[in-house]
């Protein structure tokens, strides 16, 4: 990592994730960077290294300031009610800062100031005339996005000053016809007014080399660097704005204010201050002057949305060079979120609130869960598909998850007083992908914000630690066996499984931070796991009995959620309809739900592919199909049905399937039984003549050709998922 990192045995990292505006409620997809860096911090923390995480309000600018008037109210006091709304789903969301402050505060004023005086003492400040459209009712210039009017070209009403939606023609706000300010309706004028400018091109060697340096991925950096080389390089930056604006006003400019943009990142600086001037910043010995100042002190990272990638990838580093500050060790920025496929819709209910999930009953450590599961280390953007977020929460968490030590602790206490074996067969190739080597992989994975491939390595080990449970019957042996065997077998398998339930556990601590302290306590530790806990497993030990750990997500709660979520239609209706409907939150004495055999991931999409039409599709994509190694039981003919095949398939957790296959113009039924093929295993089971198909298996073909059944190479066994 970087050159610290070799002098101390630890890593000191600052982490920040991007300022919400103080100007409404978060929403999903406000969470899933928020979500993203609150488990990377956990993460590093795991690891032992010394990590500052602050964030705060990005409290200035235009919108900010129309929306206080028109609640009436100052804008310090709106700002301050939009803080606590935020701080109040972070908190429940469990995303924990070490500070959270805002932009309009006294340490970020001082900052701004200090950083915009050095930036003027070495010439990056230059002043210009700039034209701009300005409200005579309202008295004050309009920010384009407030200018609407008529297309010069085609004439459609109605739009934005820089394109046309109904002929696409490009164009400045001044040529549209007819322009009107959408805050009073008035026409605007044009008017003259002295703006500051940052001057860019002068730092443009300085941002170019620290893009090469930075870790950034591959596809932001390329598009960066695309903006520094386009048309000659970077431009001057308009950082100035003129009154009435909510904001800092400029030293010795009179009623010229900074615009938001330009102290929102320096807010990341002010949080830290404030954090390091504080009781708990100073016990930790912080020095804020060597954080800001000194690359050598600390790693510094920024977790943002891709939206907001040029004003951190190209402007932000270019202040901090400007100002001789250090420049940020990275960016990890996250694609937008859309939900069943589509942009966010508040007709359609899918603009959902973070705290309208909460208020439907959901568990916020299910939605970490699923935006984890979807979070690799790219930019793609992430859709939260309600169908398969139940159907994913349901078989990962409860099914393949905490199912494991339900079964298992029972027994231990049953026959063996709560005991673990003093060994475990982790080894043993049944648990082979549970050795303890493993976790550096695991390490390595998260360090790279791969979190779906975390997931994917917890989802393998569980499965095949079932698969070992499931071949080997501890349920059934217990019953039969004599002491000896008990003690020297069924003992050792029960401690292994549970040992792999342990590690799968300290690995989805930073995703699942809760759950994680409520496995502690039933494993009887008096401690928080730490990332080396993995390299050694758990003996001897005496565990608590098992308590419930997670319950399965009710699809009721969903609907409420996105009924909730229809802003416009009736909320205070489907509020009331909420309470009705659902069970209270985390219902945790739900035992029931746990002691069920693992649950059949169900369809998700109505069409296994988003389009047909794509040339290629996303590994997203592809893995919402689940092929599976499956174990031909039986096969027989179709009375009435020349060309079907009934299958009886052994998917092995996920237990016995019947499944049509058109392959008896090539296959005798006595030749499939026993052997091994490929099943398609979330598709919906469809209703057929003869019964019900609940799958598909694979085979090759010409178009109208004989079928060639799929076989895996010798050593995979049922249930094993393929990819
Ligand atoms: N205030 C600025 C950031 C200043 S940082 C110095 C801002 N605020 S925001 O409220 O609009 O967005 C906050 C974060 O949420 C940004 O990282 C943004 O990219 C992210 N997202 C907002 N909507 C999003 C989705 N629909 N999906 C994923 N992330 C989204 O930008
Ligand atoms: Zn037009």
């Amino acid at each position: 990592m970087s050159s610290t990192s070799a002098k101390r045995d630890s890593r000191r990292i600052l982490v920040t994730h991007a300022l919400p505006y103080a100007n409404g409620p978060l929403h999903l997809g406000h969470m899933v960077g928020y979500i993203q860096a609150d488990i990377w911090v956990r993460f590093q923390r795991m690891c032992g290294n010394d990590v500052s995480f602050v964030a705060g309000e990005d409290a200035h600018g235009t919108p900010i300031m129309l929306a206080a008037e028109k609640a009436g109210v100052t804008p310090e006091q709106f700002i301050a009610g939009i803080k606590a709304s935020h701080e109040a789903d972070f908190r429940d969301f469990g995303v924990h800062h070490d500070y959270y402050h805002s932009t309009h505060s006294a340490e970020n004023k001082a900052l701004v100031e200090d950083i915009y005086r050095k930036l003027k003492s070495k010439n990056y400040i230059v002043e210009r005339e700039v034209e701009q459209a300005f409200d005579p009712a309202k008295q004050m210039f309009l920010p384009d996005r407030y200018v609407k009017g008529e297309c010069p070209k085609c004439g459609t009403k109605d739009q934005y000053g820089d394109n046309c939606e109904n002929c696409g023609a490009t164009y400045s706000a001044r040529e549209l016809k007819n322009p009107y300010s959408t805050l009073s309706g008035a026409a605007p004028e044009w008017k003259a007014s002295a703006h500051f400018f940052f001057a860019l091109p002068k730092l443009q060697a300085e941002v170019d080399s620290w893009i090469d340096r930075a870790d950034i991925n591959n596809g932001v950096k390329a598009k960066l660097r695309e903006w520094t080389k386009a048309e000659g390089g970077l431009r001057d930056w308009d950082i100035s704005r003129d009154a009435p604006y909510f904001g800092f006003e400029i030293p010795d400019q009179p009623g010229k204010y900074f615009y938001v943009w330009l102290d929102a990142p320096i807010g990341y600086f002010a949080s830290l201050k404030a954090y390091c001037e504080s009781e708990a910043g100073k016990a930790r010995g912080l020095d804020f002057d060597k954080f800001i100042g000194d690359e050598n002190y600390a790693e510094m990272w920024h977790f943002i949305g891709k939206d907001i990638v040029n004003f951190h990838g190209l402007f932000w580093p270019a202040m901090l060079k400007g100002s001789g500050l250090r420049e940020p060790t990275g960016l990890a920025v996250n694609g937008y979120l859309t939900v069943d496929g589509a942009k966010m819709s508040k007709s359609r209910g899918t603009f959902i609130k973070a705290r309208t999930y909460l208020d439907a009953g959901l568990n916020p450590e299910y939605l970490r869960y699923y935006f984890a599961a979807k979070l690799g280390s790219g930019v793609d953007d992430i859709d939260l598909n309600l169908e398969d977020f139940v159907a994913r929460v349901n078989s990962d968490i409860v099914g393949k998850y905490v199912n494991i030590a339900s079964r298992c602790a029972k027994l231990i206490h049953d026959r063996f007083d709560g005991y673990l074996a003093s060994t475990v067969d982790l080894l043993d190739s049944d648990f082979v992908v549970a050795q303890p080597q493993a976790y550096r992989i695991v390490q390595q994975t998260y360090e790279a914000r791969n979190f779906a491939g975390v997931i994917r390595h917890v989802m393998d080990i569980l499965g095949l630690c079932n698969e070992a449970l499931h071949r080997k019957e501890p349920w059934t042996k217990i019953k039969e066996a004599g002491q000896a065997e008990l003690d020297s077998d069924v003992h050792k398998i029960l401690t292994s499984a549970l040992n792999v339930f342990r590690l799968a556990t300290i690995y989805l601590s930073p995703i699942l931070p809760q759950l994680g302290r409520r496995v502690e306590s039933f494993l009887d530790l008096n401690r928080q796991f730490t990332w080396t806990d993995a390299a050694a497993p758990l003996t001897g030990h005496r565990i608590n009995h098992y308590i419930p750990l997670a319950t399965r997500i009710d699809s009721a709660h969903i609907k409420v959620m996105v009924e909730n979520s229809k802003e416009d239609l009736a909320p205070s209706v489907q509020k009331n309809a909420a309470s009705a409907v659902l069970k209270p939150l985390a219902d945790m004495n739900d035992a029931e739900s746990h002691l069920k055999t693992p649950a059949q991931p169900k369809s998700s999409l109505p069409t296994p592919l988003a389009s047909a039409a794509a040339s290629t599709i996303s590994i997203d994509d592809f893995n919402k199909i689940e092929l599976r190694i499956a174990k031909i039981e039986n096969a027989e003919s179709v009375e009435g049905a020349d060309k079907l095949l009934r299958l009886t398939l052994d998917v092995g957790e996920l237990g016995k399937r019947q499944v049509f296959a058109g392959i008896k113009s090539a296959y005798a039924p006595d030749a499939l039984i026993g052997r091994l093929t490929v099943v398609v295993a979330n598709l919906a089971p469809r209703k057929m003549r003869f019964g019900m198909s609940e799958g598909m298996v694979m085979a090759a073909s010409e178009p109208d050709g004989k079928p060639f059944l799929l076989s895996p190479d010798s050593g995979a066994t049922p249930g094993m998922r393929v990819k």
